[in-house]
């Protein structure tokens, strides 16, 4: 047990204003039930007291000690007290009920289920502000980072911290081959590149025809099996390598090559792809992803495309991430309803639900950042993004309308409060979910971040 003695001390040269500071005082102090004394006769020692000279007068302590036992005295350091302080972890706001800081170290294997997070709220919520101070301040740790940008707005983060922005689009001369199979696709304990790149492929050719039947599927996987054969890539892994040596990109087909073995239908659908507006996804990769932030703009594919460079960075992005277990790595997924929504189809939503289920063992988090949650939780009667939500341990909702917040609580437990409490959300500040907490934040950034999101 201890004793505490809080001396709060004013001044002011004018009288008058300085007996209004006191009644302001007094009457916060009498509001929270606290009994305050005013130092009349003993103004010297008390101020003394209340000075670093460890000189506390000894009548003076008798009038104001108050008994404390030692789990309360933590309250009175500042920010030790706080529902979620891990020891490793960034600071991810303030806690707007009692101003403590949250600090969260989202790679705990002991502490949390797995690393990810959901990010969702209405266009300007402050969703995309928040995933910036998080990138700045994981970079810190070394953490590996990658973002798909669909919105260029990540170019600034990347000046800064000297990461490497990817551009794929018609202006741009970085490309990135979809039918690449690389080294880090399967783990040293697997086997079956090509099957494994096949189902990836049909995925992404389900995005671009929309609607296959079984019949035109089947014919379409085994024209895509053709392809590379016609490039010695076979079923067999030992094809993939030459001399002990994994095979390039440049070993690999690319569209032309698939569209020449295609029928004039099937053709057709992909002239965009070889001739067209999408004709740079037709060219063999040219980039390395060898620095701690990578950024993916598909800002140039406009409303209608994003879904293809989207996928063709979330399967590039997957691959990195497989390649080493021991380090940490974030990727961060901005729109992600246009992958896994009503736009999109069975299989690439899979695709996404599978990097959020598995990225865990890889030492990996991912992030899904969504405006639109109708969307998101459309396919397949929201099974999707009800999975992914499942498997975030660390959830960050900001502002939200009436109708989303409906949807929102048809798939996750809200309270009365907490459904009332989004709605009023100011910019910046958001419902956080870390683990089993639940606390409102307001995320604070320092100048320097700042200076550098707004640039
Ligand atoms: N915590 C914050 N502190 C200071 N400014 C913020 C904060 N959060 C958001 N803002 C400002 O609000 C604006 C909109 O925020 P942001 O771009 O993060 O919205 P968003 O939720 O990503 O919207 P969209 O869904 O349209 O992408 C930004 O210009 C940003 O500077
Ligand atoms: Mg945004």
């Amino acid at each position: 047990m201890y004793f505490i003695y809080t001396y709060i001390l004013t001044y002011d040269l004018d009288k008058k204003v300085l007996e209004r500071k006191i009644n302001t005082i007094e009457s916060i102090l009498k509001s929270s039930g606290m009994v305050s004394k005013k130092g009349y006769f003993r103004q010297e020692s008390i101020f003394k007291s209340s000075l670093p000279f460890i000189e506390n007068d000894k009548d003076i302590k008798n009038v104001a000690k108050r008994n404390i036992l030692t789990s309360s005295i933590g309250v009175t350091y500042p920010f030790t007290l706080s529902t979620i302080n891990d020891k490793k972890g960034i600071m991810y706001g303030t806690n707007l009920n009692n101003d403590s800081l949250i600090f969260v170290d989202r790679f705990n294997q002991d502490k949390y289920k797995n690393s990810n997070m959901c990010v969702f709220g209405t266009s300007g919520s402050g969703k995309s502000y928040f995933n910036k101070v998080m990138i700045l301040r994981n970079y810190l740790l070394n953490i590996k980072q990658y973002v798909i940008d669909p919105d260029r707005e990540y170019g600034n983060l990347v000046d800064e911290l000297k990461g490497s922005l990817i551009k794929i689009g018609p202006s741009s001369n970085t490309y990135i081959n979809i039918f690449d199979i690389r080294e880090d696709s399967l783990e040293s304990d697997q086997s079956g590149y090509l099957q494994t790149k096949i189902s990836k492929l049909m995925a992404f050719f389900k995005l671009v025809f929309s609607d296959l039947s079984e019949d035109e599927k089947g014919y379409l996987e085994a024209k895509i099996i053709k392809t590379y054969e016609d490039k010695n890539i076979t079923f067999d892994d030992d094809s993939l390598y030459r001399k002990g040596n994994f095979k390039t990109t440049n070993d690999m087909p690319i569209f032309e090559d698939l569209y020449k073995n295609l029928d004039y239908k099937y053709q057709v659908k992909l002239i965009p792809f070889v001739k067209g507006s999408l004709k740079f996804l037709n060219n063999y990769t040219n980039i390395k992803l060898d620095n701690n932030l990578i950024v993916g703009d598909v800002y140039e594919l406009g409303e209608e495309n994003l879904k293809y460079g989207m996928f063709v960075f979330t399967d590039l992005f997957w691959d990195k991430i497989k390649s080493n277990r021991n380090e940490n790595k974030i990727i961060y997924m901005d729109e992600v309803w246009k992958l896994i929504g009503i736009t999109s189809n069975k299989e690439v939503a899979s695709f996404i639900y599978k990097i959020f289920k598995t990225i865990r063992k890889y030492g990996g988090s991912a992030v899904a950042i969504t405006q639109d949650i109708s969307d998101m939780f459309s396919l397949q009667d929201g099974a999707f993004g009800k999975s992914l939500l499942n498997n975030s341990e660390f959830k960050a909702f900001f502002n939200m309308e009436e109708e989303n917040i409906k949807v929102l609580s048809e798939n996750i437990n809200l309270n009365e409060k907490e459904k009332i409490k989004i709605k009023s959300l100011n910019k910046g500040e958001s419902l956080l979910f870390i683990g089993a907490n639940h606390v409102i934040s307001k995320i604070d950034s320092s100048e320097y971040e700042k200076n550098i999101i707004n640039k």
